[in-house]
């Protein structure tokens, strides 16, 4: 190994540092910013080095170099342009986007590199072996994650789609999997298997998505991140690189990670997703059956009065927060009642809306004071000195029938809305959530109903604690 050569490895060392370095500010918002800052300058070095090496080896024609560059510009200026024009409610779908590249651009390096070697028997299966898993892993992640993006932006329906034949289509195309990577490798080289797992894999992505309802895909969306990190660190190995193996893995356990984390608060085992016809979730809105129970309806006045006249206010934001867009209203809400004097915080549960963070993105988008967002364990104590707890579009995250055995949210960590002094819902009817139960809360005689869509319900909500407050 020649100087240079040592130098680069150093600098990819160094990269793999700062990767982790970078995903450990990630766990708060305040250092989340420097974190990825630090993650890029390190990918930007680890690029830079592989370029110089490349140059010094002088293997890449002009031809080559020109692609290169022509790539790199092209890639980094769409990049740039949708990170910054997205909607940030588009998020979920950009990020399927960049999965479905990562994925894509993965398959491309393994099929490139099975095909084009001059000496195919020399291909050992140290580099075959991964090589048919990247392709596997990343073709399933291109179509997968295209499939879930076209669902989040509603090109493609949303509901699960599911199919006759699908359950055994699927464990064929798992054997297909199994066959194809064998075959590679006891005939190294060949095109034909390498085209085999392409298809089977492209074919698996889709009718692995299609029957998971649009609800779930925050969780899908999650596992395919996990999935292109994987099928990246195998491009690692195929390409002896070092530092796409150490990025890959971290991008793989941490994705694997985050989604362990999400179906566990959500009270799902990431099998149970995965095997879909569940929580097809944005529904229009249903009556719910009350069961007899009475339900006490309130004006915007009648809110009104309650909040100007609250010492304190707890706001619990949910999904219907989200699908309304009505982040700006709820925060003019609270400056207003702020200003007022009323002392106003926000709890914030980890799976309230439908993506992890959805709820802090959204009220630092109307900027919401990041000291009055509260987590779940440090909110709940304060509820029994709640004079209101204003729940906003949110459901299955304050329904109170998760403390009790035998229902779909039993077991699911929630807001303790229900030991407030008092309750005040904002939603469009007694519709059910995303796990599709009836909830308690609304017929407590502690709770008062304002029906109304979340945007329009608190512009009036504002205009009328106005008249009170003067
Ligand atoms: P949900 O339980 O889904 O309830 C949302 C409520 O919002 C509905 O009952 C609906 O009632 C109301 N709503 C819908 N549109 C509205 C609008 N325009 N204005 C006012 N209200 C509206 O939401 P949640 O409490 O936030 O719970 C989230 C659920 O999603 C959990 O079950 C969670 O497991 C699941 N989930 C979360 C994630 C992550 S990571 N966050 C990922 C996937 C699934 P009406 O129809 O009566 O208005």
């Amino acid at each position: 190994m020649n100087t240079l050569e040592t130098t680069v490895r150093y600098v990819f060392l160094g990269a793999a540092a700062c990767f982790v370095i970078g995903l450990h500010l990630m766990n708060s918002p305040r250092t989340a910013r420097r974190g990825n800052t630090i993650s890029a300058a390190a990918m930007g070095a680890a690029i830079t080095a592989t370029v110089v090496l490349l140059a010094d080896d002088g293997v890449i024609t002009t031809t080559g170099w020109l692609v290169l560059i022509a790539g790199g510009v092209l890639g980094s200026a769409l990049g740039l342009y949708a990170a910054r024009t997205v909607q940030m409610t588009a998020m979920p779908q950009l990020v399927s986007l960049f999965n479905a590249v990562g994925g894509g651009a993965a398959v491309l390096i393994a099929v490139d590199d099975l095909l084009q070697t001059g000496d195919p028997s020399g291909l050992a299966a140290r580099v075959t072996v991964p090589g048919a898993l990247d392709i596997v892993i990343g073709a399933v992640t291109f179509s997968g994650s295209l499939i879930a993006a076209g669902k989040l932006q509603g090109v493609v329906p949303s509901r699960p789609l599911v199919f006759r034949g699908a359950r055994p289509l699927t464990a064929v195309l798992a054997l297909v999997f199994a066959a194809g990577t064998v075959w590679l490798v006891l005939d190294p080289g060949s095109t034909a298997p390498v085209l085999v797992l392409l298809v089977a894999a492209l074919a698996f992505g889709c009718t692995m998505v299609l029957p998971i309802g649009g609800a779930d895909m925050p969780v899908v969306i999650s596992l395919l991140n996990a999935f292109t990190g994987t099928a990246v660190a195998m491009a690692g190995f195929v390409l002896d690189e070092p530092a796409l193996i150490v990025a890959g893995a971290l991008v793989g356990a941490s994705g694997g990670i985050l989604t362990k984390l999400m179906a566990d608060a959500m009270n799902r085992s990431i099998a149970n997703i995965v095997v879909g016809g569940f929580g097809t979730g944005d529904s229009a809105p249903a009556v719910g059956d009350t069961g007899g129970a009475q339900v006490r309806s309130l004006s915007a006045d009648d809110v009104a009065i309650q909040l100007a006249y609250a010492g304190k206010v707890v706001i619990v934001p949910g999904y219907g927060l989200a699908a309304a867009q009505a982040q700006h209203e709820l925060g003019d809400l609270a400056d207003l009642l702020e200003e007022h004097g009323v002392d106003v915080s926000y709890a914030i549960h980890p799976v309230a809306g439908r993506m992890p963070g959805h709820m802090n993105v959204l009220l630092a988008e109307a900027n919401v004071p990041y000291p009055q967002l509260k987590e779940m364990d440090e909110v709940n104590p304060q509820f029994p000195q709640a004079d209101v707890a204003l729940v906003v579009g949110a459901n299955d995250v304050v329904n109170p029938a998760a403390r009790r055995p035998g229902n779909a949210v039993s077991g699911m960590p929630i807001l303790d809305v229900d030991r407030a002094k008092s309750v005040v819902v904002i939603k469009r009817s007694m519709g059910h959530g995303y796990a599709g139960i009836d909830n308690e809360l609304f017929t407590d005689p502690r709770t008062g109903m304002f029906f109304a869509d979340a945007k329009k319900g608190l512009a009036e909500l504002k205009a009328a604690v106005r008249t009170f407050v003067g």
